[in-house]
């Protein structure tokens, strides 16, 4: 197939764009580099082999989007472009609905216009809300988020849901991810936020490089084992395998839309992480116990019995594997991805 990969060039979809150049596919990707680096396609031309037709474009534009569709004969989307940082949604939860929402309006406008019918969704774990039943099922229907980035992606897999139910041949699968950690086994492709990092690894492997002084732990009084909170982190090369998996999948799909959760199916503990990621430098890293942070649930994990029996797939990679990749990535370029 010829896949449009929005955000393509972000951490995500850059792996996807890999995986999915792997298993044979055509990949054309879109990103306004807002939040990444064009340098990122060369690292993917260069890791492939191939080349990787690349257009620098906002998606909120509908009329630049349908262009696109014009110009490129696109059998599928895997829509990953997206505001994504959760505290931030809080601050400007305006911007963050408008572009995550008119970005998906656009492209499924495009896809109607050009008859395009495939489409995967990059969705969250976060949609479950505060009050599902840990593991977190598919089944669950109350979804509703704390931040707006994670209620723009329950607002998003209700439009898509609504599209696909009139549209002939719609088939929409909403990848619902728990936490992506790790890097391409290469050292060549791997996550390079912009400013502080908000999440976990990403920080850890900045204080690993000496970017930053120390990790501080957001509470150790939690009702876990450790203290810590517990989240079910996942490979991002299982994560990217699972898009593909998901993609072949929907022409075979017994519903215009479904959702499926993509995690290993286990929890593990900030502490626990941490001794992975000292295990993989081979030394230990300074850390303070600072405050919970605001919005932080205890533990939860997926319940990844659907991915594993529908898509055929399941995260093989283990939290060891996860922190070395990342260290390989994070010491190979202390400083993300190059400018130009
Ligand atoms: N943590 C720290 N110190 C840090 C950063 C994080 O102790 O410097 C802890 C957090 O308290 C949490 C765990 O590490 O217990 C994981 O935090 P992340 O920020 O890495 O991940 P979250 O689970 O908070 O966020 C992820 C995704 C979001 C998504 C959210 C849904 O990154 O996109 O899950 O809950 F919205």
């Amino acid at each position: 197939m010829r896949v449009l990969v929005t955000g393509g060039a972000g951490y995500i979809g850059s792996h996807t764009v890999l995986s999915l150049l792997s298993a044979g596919h055509d990949v054309v990707v879109a990103d306004s580099y807002a939040n990444s680096k064009p340098s990122v396609v060369g690292r993917l031309e260069d890791l492939s082999g191939r080349a990787v037709p690349a257009h620098a474009i906002d998606l909120t534009d509908a009329a630049a989007t349908d262009r696109l569709f014009a110009t490129e004969q696109l059998d599928a989307v895997i829509h990953f472009a997206a505001l994504k940082a959760v505290g931030e949604s809080v601050v400007k939860p305006l911007e963050y609905y408008r572009n995550n929402l008119d970005s998906t309006f656009s492209l499924a406008a495009a896809m109607q216009n050009h008859g395009v019918t495939r489409f995967v969704f990059s969705s969250s774990a976060t949609v479950y809300g505060e009050k599902a039943p840990v593991p977190y099922r598919e089944e669950y229907e109350h979804l509703s988020a704390t931040s707006p980035y994670g209620q723009s992606k329950v607002m998003i897999e209700r439009v898509l849901a609504d599209v696909a139910q009139v549209t002939d041949g719609w088939k929409v699968a909403l990848l619902r991810y728990f936490n992506p950690v790790g890097a391409h086994e290469s050292g060549q492709l791997g996550e390079d936020p912009q400013g502080v990092p908000n999440n976990l690894m990403p920080y850890l492997a900045q204080v690993a490089v000496g970017r930053r002084d120390h990790l501080t732990v957001f509470g150790d009084d939690y009702p876990t084992a450790d203290g810590t909170c517990e989240r079910d982190y996942i490979h991002v090369m299982d994560l990217a395998e699972g898009h593909v998996a998901a993609l072949e999948h929907l022409d075979v799909m017994s519903e215009p839309v479904r959702p499926f959760n993509l995690g290993t199916g286990s929890g593990t503990s900030v502490l626990e992480l941490l001794r992975s990621f000292e295990r993989a430098v081979g030394r230990e890293l300074p850390y303070v116990v600072g405050p919970r942070r605001a919005g932080d649930l205890p533990a939860f994990w997926a319940d990844a019995t659907r991915a594993r029996k529908e898509l055929g797939w399941a995260a093989t990679r283990t939290l060891d594997e996860m922190c070395a990749d990342t260290w390989r990535w994070q010491s190979q370029n202390p400083q993300g991805f190059p400018d130009a």
